[in-house]
C-alpha cells in the first residue's frame, strides 16, 4: 500500500504546515475554534523564509513536508503558509488523499465578500504577489473586482526581529503601502503568515475605512466545516495533542513561536526531511 495513503481516521491529527513559525497564528485559531482537536504542525524553521525563493525550491519543498505530515496519518492538512498556497498548490492536492485547505481560498473569499467599493488590495511576499494567485482566487469568485497588489519583503524579517511596533516598521508600511492608498480599496488581505502581528501599524497607515482581512479564522471555520462534512471530527469530549516540529530551533525561536501562537509553545520537536 503505498504509505502515504495509509488510513487516518477520526481520532488522527489536522497537519498544518509553513515555512516557519508564522501558520502558528493559524493554529491558535483551530485551537480556540476546534478545541477537543489533536494538531500536528511542521515549521521549516531552517529552510525560512520561502518568499524570496524560487517557484521549483518551494514546490519541492512543499511536496517534502505533505509527504512528512501524510506518513503521519493526519485527516486534514491546512497549508497555513500564503507563499506555498500560492506556487505549491497543485502539487500538494495531486499528492494527498485528505482534504487540503489552504489559506489563499479563505482569504480571497473573505475579501471579496466584504469589499462595497469593488477595489480590494492584497500584501504579500514577493512570491505569493508574482503567482497572481489571490487575484486569481478574487477573480473565480467575483471577476468585477479590481485587485491592487504589493509585495513587501521587508515585513516578514521585521516581525522575526520583534519590531512590531518600531518606527522602522511604520516607515516601511508607510511606503509600501502609498500605491495602494492611490486606490479607493476598503479591503486589504494580509497575504502573508507574519503580517497580522503588524495589523495596528497597517491600521494607523491605512486608516480605519479599509478592512483588513486575516485568514487565520476563516480557516478555521472552513476546518470544521470539512471534518463536519466528512464525519471527521473528534467528540468534544476528546482531549487534544498537540506536536510541533521543526527543522530546526534558531535563537529566539520560544519567544517569536509564543507571540504568533499566543500561549507556551510545549513539545517541540527537531526532525529531518
Ligand atoms: N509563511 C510565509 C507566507 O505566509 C512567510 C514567511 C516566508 O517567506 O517563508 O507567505
Amino acid at each position: 500500500m503505498n504509505p502515504l495513503q495509509g488510513a487516518a481516521d477520526r481520532s488522527s491529527a489536522i497537519g498544518v504546515f509553513d515555512s516557519g513559525v508564522g501558520g502558528l497564528t493559524v493554529v491558535r485559531a483551530v485551537m480556540e475554534r476546534l478545541p477537543s482537536e489533536s494538531i500536528l504542525y511542521f515549521g521549516d524553521t531552517a529552510r525560512v523564509p520561502y518568499g524570496v525563493k524560487s517557484v521549483e525550491t518551494i514546490v519541492h519543498f512543499a511536496g517534502q513536508i505533505t509527504e512528512f505530515l501524510l506518513r503521519k496519518r493526519v485527516k486534514l492538512l491546512i497549508v497555513a503558509c500564503n507563499t506555498m498556497s500560492a506556487v505549491a498548490l497543485e502539487v500538494i492536492r495531486s499528492m494527498s488523499p485528505v482534504p487540503v485547505l489552504d489559506v489563499i481560498h479563505a482569504g480571497a473569499k473573505s475579501a471579496a465578500e466584504a469589499t462595497r467599493s469593488g477595489y480590494v488590495a492584497v500584501i504579500g511576499t514577493p512570491a505569493t504577489i508574482e503567482s497572481n494567485a489571490y487575484v486569481k482566487a478574487i477573480h473565480r469568485l467575483d471577476p468585477a473586482i479590481r485587485v491592487v497588489s504589493q509585495a513587501c519583503a521587508l515585513f516578514v524579517p521585521l516581525v522575526e526581529e520583534g519590531w512590531l511596533d518600531h518606527p522602522i516598521t511604520k516607515l516601511t508600511a508607510k511606503e509600501y503601502l502609498r500605491s495602494i492608498l492611490q486606490h479607493p480599496v476598503d479591503s486589504l488581505v494580509l497575504g502573508c503568515t507574519h503580517y497580522p502581528l503588524i495589523k495596528p501599524v497597517i491600521r494607523e497607515v491605512v486608516g480605519n475605512r479599509v478592512q483588513l482581512v486575516d485568514s487565520a479564522e476563516a480557516m478555521a471555520q472552513e476546518a470544521e466545516r470539512v471534518l463536519q462534512e466528512r464525519g471527521l471530527s473528534r467528540p468534544s469530549s476528546a482531549l487534544p495533542e498537540y506536536r510541533f516540529c521543526v527543522t530546526d530551533i534558531p535563537l529566539r525561536f520560544r519567544t517569536i513561536g509564543e507571540r504568533f501562537l499566543g500561549r507556551s509553545l510545549s513539545s517541540v520537536e527537531v526532525v529531518q526531511l
